[in-house]
C-alpha cells in the first residue's frame, strides 16, 4: 500500500462524518496507515476528534459545519482544497437516520435525511470525482448500508436514501473505471456508535447496542476494501453477511415485514 506521494510527502484523505462512529474508526484505519486526514462533524468534537488523530502521528484537519447545507458541505471541500495537495481517499461517510412512522414524523426531519444522506453525498462526490480525475488517482468510498437491500418500514427516508448510495457507488464505478479513480461502497450492518441514538429509535430493538457489530471492524473492513478497489463489502460478522445474501432472493414484503419487528417505536 502507498501512504506517501511521489515528494516524499504523506498522502490525504479526507472522511465526512470523521469526528465519531465509524467515520472516526475509518479514519483511524487512514491514519495507521500513514495518511493525514480532514475530517468533518458538526459538533464541537470533531477538534477533539482531530487530536486524537494527531496522537496516532498524522496531521489532522478538523472542520465543523452542518452537511445538510450546501454551504457546509462546500465549505468542507474547500477547507481540504485549500490544503492545496492531492486528496488521495476519500469517505463519504456522514449520514443521519430517522425512526418512527413516516405519517407522524415531521417532513423537515425527513427532508434532512435526504439532505445530509443524498444531496450531500452526490455535492461531495462531485467535488471529490471532479479533483481526482483530474489528477488521474484516487480512490472513493461511500458508506451506505445493508438496509440498500431490504425495504425499512419505521425508517422509511433512510433506507431509501442508503440504496441511493449504493447504486451511485456502483454506477461512479463503471463510469471511472478507466480513469484511475476507484470507487467502493461499504454496506455495515448495525453497527455499534450513536447513530440509532441519533435516530430517536432508543424504543426499538436497535436501541441496544450490545449485539450490533464492532465499528472498528465495519471500518477495517471498509477500509480494506477501498485499498483492495473492491466493489462493494458488507461491514460486519458472518451473521451480517449471510443478511445480505438472503435478501437477494427473499420477496420484498417478506423483508418488509421482517425489517418492521424490528424498527417499530415500542419493539424493544
Ligand atoms: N451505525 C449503524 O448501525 C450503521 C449501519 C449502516 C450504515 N451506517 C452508516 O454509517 C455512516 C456513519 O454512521 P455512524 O454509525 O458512525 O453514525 P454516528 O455515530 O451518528 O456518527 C455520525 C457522524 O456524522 C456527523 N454528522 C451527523 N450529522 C451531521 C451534519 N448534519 N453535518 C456534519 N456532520 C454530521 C457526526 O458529527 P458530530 O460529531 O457533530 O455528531 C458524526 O461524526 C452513516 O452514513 C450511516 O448511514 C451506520
Amino acid at each position: 500500500m502507498t501512504t506517501e506521494s511521489h515528494t516524499g510527502e504523506r498522502l490525504l484523505a479526507l472522511v465526512t462524518g470523521g469526528s465519531s462512529g465509524i467515520g472516526l474508526e475509518l479514519a483511524k484505519q487512514f491514519a495507521h496507515a500513514g495518511y493525514d486526514v480532514a475530517i468533518s462533524g458538526q459538533s464541537e468534537r470533531v477538534h477533539t476528534s482531530a487530536q486524537a488523530l494527531r496522537e496516532l502521528g498524522v496531521d489532522a484537519y478538523p472542520f465543523q459545519g452542518d452537511a445538510a447545507t450546501f454551504d457546509g458541505v462546500e465549505g468542507f471541500w474547500t477547507f481540504v482544497a485549500d490544503l492545496g495537495r492531492p486528496v488521495a481517499a476519500a469517505a463519504l461517510n456522514v449520514g443521519i437516520g430517522l425512526g418512527g412512522a413516516f405519517v407522524d414524523n415531521n417532513l423537515e426531519a425527513d427532508l434532512r435525511v435526504v439532505a445530509v444522506n443524498v444531496t450531500g453525498t452526490v455535492h461531495m462526490a462531485k467535488r471529490v470525482v471532479q479533483h481526482m480525475a483530474a489528477n488521474g488517482q484516487g480512490r472513493i468510498l461511500v458508506v451506505s448500508s445493508i438496509s440498500a437491500t431490504t425495504p425499512t418500514p419505521f425508517e422509511t427516508v433512510y433506507g431509501p436514501s442508503k440504496a441511493f448510495g449504493f447504486s451511485f457507488a456502483e454506477s461512479l464505478r463503471e463510469e471511472l473505471k478507466d480513469s484511475g479513480v476507484s470507487v467502493t461502497a461499504l454496506l455495515p450492518g448495525a453497527t455499534d456508535s450513536d447513530f440509532h441514538a441519533n435516530a430517536g429509535m432508543g424504543n426499538t430493538r436497535f436501541g441496544d447496542n450490545s449485539w450490533k457489530n464492532d465499528r472498528r471492524l465495519v471500518a477495517q473492513q471498509g477500509f480494506e476494501a477501498l485499498m483492495r478497489g473492491d466493489d462493494h463489502v458488507v461491514g460486519g460478522d458472518e451473521a451480517t453477511r449471510q443478511v445480505v445474501v438472503d435478501n437477494r432472493t427473499l420477496p420484498e414484503a417478506v423483508k418488509a415485514a421482517r425489517q418492521a419487528e424490528m424498527t417499530r417505536p415500542g419493539s424493544s
